[in-house]
């Protein structure tokens, strides 16, 4: 499916004014839009493909010249030929008027666009000093030739050419990886899915410029796990001053902001619903765009903020406190849930066995401590769902052995080996999770693989991962320690990438709380 032209329409105004904010210093307002939308002699056109616009452009014809007002192309978009199209239509749209020539002012540094514009015949007929008042750049004034003249015309005829042969080419954005110093947007990130209150700055998608997480691990331990209602009342009290250092501590006010990025699925719904209306009265204050994140899209992306060369196809495995599953990603943005848990995530299995074993909450991090000091081979736990032949998951068996195991053992008179038992433990755990994100990678033939979540900070996981994929010839990626668990770094580069494709969150949306992936 290629990308088409059309008539710009007020609807298409808030996917403008993202791309319009992205593209320029100094941008337009919505209403200067809405104004040339309203004005006759104009001619305003966007690019559209799969139903969102991914470039802009128009032009004024004052008597018989034609101005090209403002032409801009989504970061993750640009060098596909999509401005060409653009450009073309406009000076097609500016003859179509009773323009005899076209003029337009460019920044001296946006070496592209002054090579498109050479290319379409246009030449440097003077130059604004100082035009652009943050870099102090001039803008060069380009002229075209006389568009009833044959070189003129000829001119335009292969700029249209090219832009039509790009518009039918083009399949859809690039890679994040790509497109990754393209843009500077700054992306406010906020998390409040579970039990942290994070917010973090991101600076062009990959920057972390600042990244608070404020944990309320000490107010649920008592109780052994998260507790909804004090999770909803701990992210109340902390969140404006949990953003608040946030921007702090980046040295940016709401002003410099692009986007705020929220988590509003999946989790639970009184702690999303803390982040998600936090962010939509901020957005609605301020007017910055809202960009709603799926939490564990979020996860995934950690992986982007330490290796921002991973391209897919990769199959990914996704280990929390809430979730396990295995998700194959043909590009960024689209996921097939290939397999998931039939009871516990592997986060909450890790809990319950910790909290049968005394060691507090939350047990992730515990048990991998003491599963160094342990054999892995002492107990024979089962692995459920070895030979399912499927990428299904089952773990609820599995805290139910290690629980009938201590019975027995002190039933016996016998001592526990909490390190035995811990190692065994974490060792069925990930034998079935290696064996699966093996076959899964071999069967979608990728070359990639990433693993994300709270227990993407397992030690044994990530060395048992690395080795099994590396004999097939498979590269691991995993994301820094501190990203595996929840934060808002990976919420905000999460969202800077839904920005870029124009996916914006509605002021009326709401917290979804089981939320899909794909
Ligand atoms: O992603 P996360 O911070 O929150 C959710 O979105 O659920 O994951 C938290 C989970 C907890 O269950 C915690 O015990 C587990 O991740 N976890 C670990 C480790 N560190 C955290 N599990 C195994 N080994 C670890 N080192
Ligand atoms: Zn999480």
């Amino acid at each position: 499916m290629g990308a088409v032209l059309r008539p710009m329409e007020f609807a298409d105004l808030d996917a403008v004014m993202v791309i319009e904010e992205a593209s320029f210093p100094a941008p337009w307002r919505r209403e200067t839009f809405a104004q040339e939308l309203s004005s006759s002699r104009r001619a305003w056109l966007v690019a559209e493909w799969d139903g969102r616009v991914i470039g802009y452009g128009g032009i004024q014809v004052v008597e018989d010249e034609a101005h090209v007002m403002n032409l801009a192309v989504r970061a993750d978009a640009r060098s596909a030929g999509i401005g060409a199209a653009l450009l073309a239509a406009l000076v097609d749209a500016a003859r179509d008027l009773g323009a005899k020539r076209v003029t337009l002012e460019v920044r001296e540094g946006n070496e592209a666009a002054v090579r498109l514009y050479r290319g379409a015949g246009f030449t440097e007929e003077g130059r604004r000093r100082g035009y652009y008042s943050e870099s102090g750049e001039d803008a060069l004034i380009m002229w075209s030739g006389d568009l009833s003249h044959d070189s003129q015309q000829a001119a335009i005829d292969s700029l249209r050419a090219r832009g039509e042969a790009a518009l039918g080419a083009y399949s859809g954005p690039q890679s994040v990886a790509r497109v990754a110093s393209g843009g500077e947007e700054v992306v406010l990130g906020i998390e409040t899915s579970c039990d942290e209150t994070a917010a973090a700055v991101l600076r062009g998608g990959l920057e972390v410029v600042s990244s608070v997480v404020a944990s309320q691990v000490d107010f649920h331990a008592r109780f052994g796990g998260v507790v909804p209602e004090i999770a909803s009342r701990k992210h109340t009290e902390a969140i404006v001053g949990v953003v608040s250092q946030a921007l702090a501590d980046a040295g940016v006010g709401f002003d410099d902001l692009d986007a705020i990025a929220v988590t509003y699925g999946p989790g639970l719904v009184g702690a999303l619903v803390v982040g998600v209306a936090y962010a939509k009265g901020l957005s609605l204050a301020t007017g910055v765009s809202l960009v709603g994140v799926n939490h564990l899209e979020g996860h995934l992306f950690a992986n982007v903020l330490a290796d921002p060369g991973i391209e897919p196809p990769l199959v990914a495995l996704v280990v929390s406190g809430g979730h396990t599953s295995l998700v194959y990603v043909p590009e960024w943005g689209e996921y097939e849930v290939l397999g998931e848990t039939l009871d516990d995530a592997a986060g909450e299995a890790f809990d319950k066995v910790a909290k049968v074993l005394g060691l507090g909450y939350p047990g992730g991090p515990a048990i991998s401590r003491l599963a160094e000091e342990g054999d892995p081979g002492a107990v024979d736990f089962p692995r459920a769902m070895m030979r399912s032949g499927d990428y299904r998951f089952s773990l609820s068996g599995l805290k139910t052995a290690v629980v009938n195991y201590i019975r027995h053992e002190r039933e016996a008179g016998r001592e526990i080996d909490v390190p035995d038992v811990a190692a065994s433990f974490q060792q069925a755990v990930i034998d079935v999770q290696i064996d699966k994100s093996v076959r899964a990678a071999l069967e979608h033939g990728v070359s990639t693989f990433c693993i994300a979540g709270g227990v993407a900070a397992n030690t044994a996981l990530r060395e048992g991962l690395r080795a099994a994929l590396g004999s097939e010839g498979i590269s691991l990626s995993v994301p820094p320690l501190a990203l595996c668990t929840d934060n808002a770094a990976m919420i905000a580069a999460a969202g800077t990438f839904r920005l870029r494709r124009g996916d914006l969150l509605a002021l009326d949306a709401e917290a979804v709380p089981n939320l899909a992936l794909g």
